[in-house]
């Protein structure tokens, strides 16, 4: 570790109450960085749904204690653990995600692999760069995805979302169509208001009908879904012949859903899942400095992230309650070292 200790003994972190209900701040040990591993003082970390679905599972699991949630954000290395790369890193604004349970971008400091984080680019700001990795890392994956099967189109369901509007950017600068889909109809006028081409209304009565066209049209052999709700079997039944299904969600919070075999058969499906977790380490080092150096050139020019709210660590519970009430208005932040 850095010789000179540069952080206090201990600091404010997210946590869930007993009965998982509530969130709330505690003030709590920082880590030291072991081998490996850096120590970030965190600037900014959004609410993503993965985060919210991994606070699911940490209550179920009874691990309220020393769970700290966030998955991603943007911080300071302030100390670096044994090895060339937390050298590398000490001292530089970085994107991180977190490696450890116990140790979430959710609180003031973080200690992660120093593989997990990466420096920002001078024309990124801490507030995107701390939403850089999770989203845009997975809209570049659909399309390397997209182009190594040559499909004609894509189509993308929670279209609103921060990922979505990923989505049909690169959508553009690829010249590869998106369909969007959204699930109401202020949604779809957001969306074509911010030239969106290609948009349907899950909740209009002719959606079914609707993705069975353009779907024809376009070549959209590829379907993306992070919804996962029971309507996916009636989207099955009309995507193109030879289309790929690819679950990477479960907004629906549906616990199954069921395909016919028989439209698996007819029209030779082929439905899989998507994890980035799993994309990236597939990928490996040379591809995902390549993704990442995209990423910040993205981030300094056209691909800016909404944000509807910023809040302290001690308004954590509020912050997810923001979110929770209008997740296509923009990201909810929580912002550190604001109390
Ligand atoms: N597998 C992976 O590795 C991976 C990586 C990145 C992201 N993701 C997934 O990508 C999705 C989008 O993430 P994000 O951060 O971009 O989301 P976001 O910006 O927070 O937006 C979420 C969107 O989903 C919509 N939504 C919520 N529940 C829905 C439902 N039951 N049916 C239809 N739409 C619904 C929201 O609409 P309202 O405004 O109407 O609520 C909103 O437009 C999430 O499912 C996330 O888990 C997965």
């Amino acid at each position: 570790m850095s010789d000179k200790r540069s952080y206090p003994v201990t600091m404010k972190a997210v946590f869930t109450d007993k009965a998982g209900e509530k969130l709330l701040v505690k003030e709590t040990g920082i880590p030291d960085p072991g081998a490996d591993e850096v120590l970030v003082r965190m600037i900014a970390a959004p609410v993503n749904p993965s985060d919210l679905a991994q606070i699911r599972v940490a209550c179920k699991d009874g691990d309220e204690g020393t769970f700290i949630p966030g998955l991603e954000g943007s911080g300071i290395v302030v100390a670096a653990g044994k090895g060339i790369l937390p050298r590398l890193w000490l001292g530089k604004r970085v994107a991180c995600s977190s490696e450890y349970r116990t140790s979430g971008t959710w609180a003031e400091y973080m200690v992660t692999k120093a593989g997990k984080c990466f420096p920002l680019g001078r024309r990124v700001t801490d507030e995107q760069g701390s939403m850089s990795l999770v989203n845009p890392l997975t809209a570049l994956a659909f399309f390397e995805i997209a182009k190594k099967n040559k499909h004609g189109a894509i189509i993308n369901n929670a279209a609103a979302s921060a990922l979505g509007r990923m989505v049909e950017l690169l959508g553009k600068k690829h010249g590869i169509p998106v369909v969007n889909i959204v699930r109401n109809r202020s949604q779809a006028g957001l969306l074509r208001q911010q030239g969106s081409r290609h948009v349907l209304d899950s909740s209009d009565p002719a959606f079914i009908k609707d993705l069975g066209v353009i779907s024809e049209e376009l070549g959209a052999t590829l379907l993306f879904d992070s919804v996962c709700s029971r309507q996916l079997e009636e989207m099955c039944d009309v995507l193109p012949a030879g289309s790929s299904v690819i679950i990477y969600g479960n907004l629906s919070g549906e616990e199954e859903i069921s395909v016919k075999p028989r439209t698996l058969i007819a029209n030779n499906l082929n439905i899989s899942g998507f994890y980035l977790g799993s994309h990236a380490k597939n990928n490996g080092l040379f591809r995902n400095m390549l993704n990442l150096r995209q990423v910040s050139s993205l981030m300094s020019n056209d691909l800016k992230i909404s944000i509807q709210g910023r809040f302290p660590l001690t308004e954590a519970q509020k912050a997810v309650d923001t979110y929770l009430a209008g997740m296509s208005a923009g990201k909810v932040l929580l912002v550190m070292g604001q109390e």
